[in-house]
């Protein structure tokens, strides 16, 4: 038997509860991991909640890094023993064993420790396909000024120091001065405390009137008509969270009084549809990290019995940087 967190009904924190399960074998195509350290995602909560709709009981979490027990028929790129991290599309990464899809399973850099693997993958890879692969039609060059809300945040404090490696100029949002102090120390070229300070009116006046070529928008609801106000002619609204709850429906007619807009509302896991992409996007992700252009920073660890803590302290808007628990 091994511990996981369930849930087995949606609501707030206290339905994580610890229970004891029993993993099995892996199947063809799979492998089952044994967890030093799961990632904690905002994903998690609309697990949670049933913003997001599985069935249940569920174990929550998409993010681990763990070693490799048990091999499936027909996995050929894993062996017992592997050191492993991964982003899989299908949650369960909150527990001590899992078995899942060898597809997301990446072998872990030597140099690369559980806790940095756990954190990164699900929140790196993202800032991978955003900064790499969810672009305006004629590119980012150096220079360029991109808006990325929620700068100081899992996904935001990596993707503040990938786009300064790009060259880019990243202006980066955050809920107050000391959120918005980390953000600029990890890379953001400029900072806007979006609780005190009108963000559309600092974009504008930062970038001389021009607005920006796009805005990567993972609050939503609170920010997505700022965001859209951002942006120049022919800009790019990637919305992809929903931090303070999903955005309302948008006409397209809008986008065209703003200056022929594009809108994008991107997931992970259609970039992770293949091994090879899969593969191919972490060795970049492996990459940053290790020539340090990237640091992973974990500010809340937790033991794998405290997720509904760590659940609280996501939503309340309490954590900064990455955050795992302890297998
Ligand atoms: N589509 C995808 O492929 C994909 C993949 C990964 C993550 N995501 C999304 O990316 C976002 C960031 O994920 P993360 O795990 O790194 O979380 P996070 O950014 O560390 O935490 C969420 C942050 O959102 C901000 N926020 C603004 N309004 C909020 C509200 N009303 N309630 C709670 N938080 C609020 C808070 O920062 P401030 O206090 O600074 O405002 C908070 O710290 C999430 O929306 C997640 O769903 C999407």
């Amino acid at each position: 038997m091994s511990q996981a967190i369930q849930i087995s009904e949606y609501g707030g924190p206290e339905v994580l509860r610890l229970v004891d399960i029993d993993v099995g074998e892996p199947g063809p195509g799979q492998v089952r991991v044994r967890h030093q350290a799961c990632g904690i995602n905002f994903i998690d909560v609309y697990q949670r909640t049933g913003l997001y709709q599985n069935p249940l009981p569920l174990i929550p979490g998409g993010e681990g890094a763990g070693v490799v027990e048990a091999v499936g028929p027909g996995v050929e790129h894993l062996a017992v023993g592997d050191r492993v991290a991964y982003a899989a599309p299908r949650p369960g990464s909150y527990c001590q064993q899992r078995v899942l899809d060898a597809l997301h399973v990446c072998r872990l850099p030597d140099d690369i420790d559980f806790e940095t693997g756990a954190a990164m993958m699900l929140k790196g890879l993202t800032a991978q396909y955003l900064l790499r692969r969810t672009l305006p039609v004629d590119g980012l060059a150096p220079g360029d000024a991109i808006l990325f809300h929620a700068a100081a945040g899992g996904v935001g404090l990596i993707a503040c120091q990938w786009a300064k490696a790009l060259g880019l100029e990243l202006i980066g949002t955050a809920g107050s001065d000391e959120k918005c102090a980390l953000a600029r120390e990890y890379g953001a070229a400029h900072v806007i405390n979006y609780r005190s300070e009108d963000f559309v009116a600092r974009v504008r006046e930062i970038t001389g009137g021009k607005g920006v070529k796009v805005v990567y928008d993972s609050v939503g609801k609170d920010t997505f008509d700022g965001s859209l106000a951002c942006l120049r002619p022919f800009g790019l609204m990637a919305v992809f969270g929903n931090s303070s709850g999903a955005p309302a429906p948008v006409a397209p007619a809008t986008l065209a009084a703003k200056g022929s807009l594009y809108l994008t509302r991107p997931t992970l896991f259609t970039h992770l549809s293949t091994r090879e992409r899969t593969q191919a996007m972490a060795d970049e992700l492996f990459q940053v990290v290790r020539d340090g252009s990237v640091r992973i920073r974990i500010d809340q660890r937790y033991p794998l019995a405290d997720a509904a803590q760590a659940h609280r302290d996501l939503e309340g808007r309490r954590t900064t940087g990455c955050s795992v628990l302890l297998a």
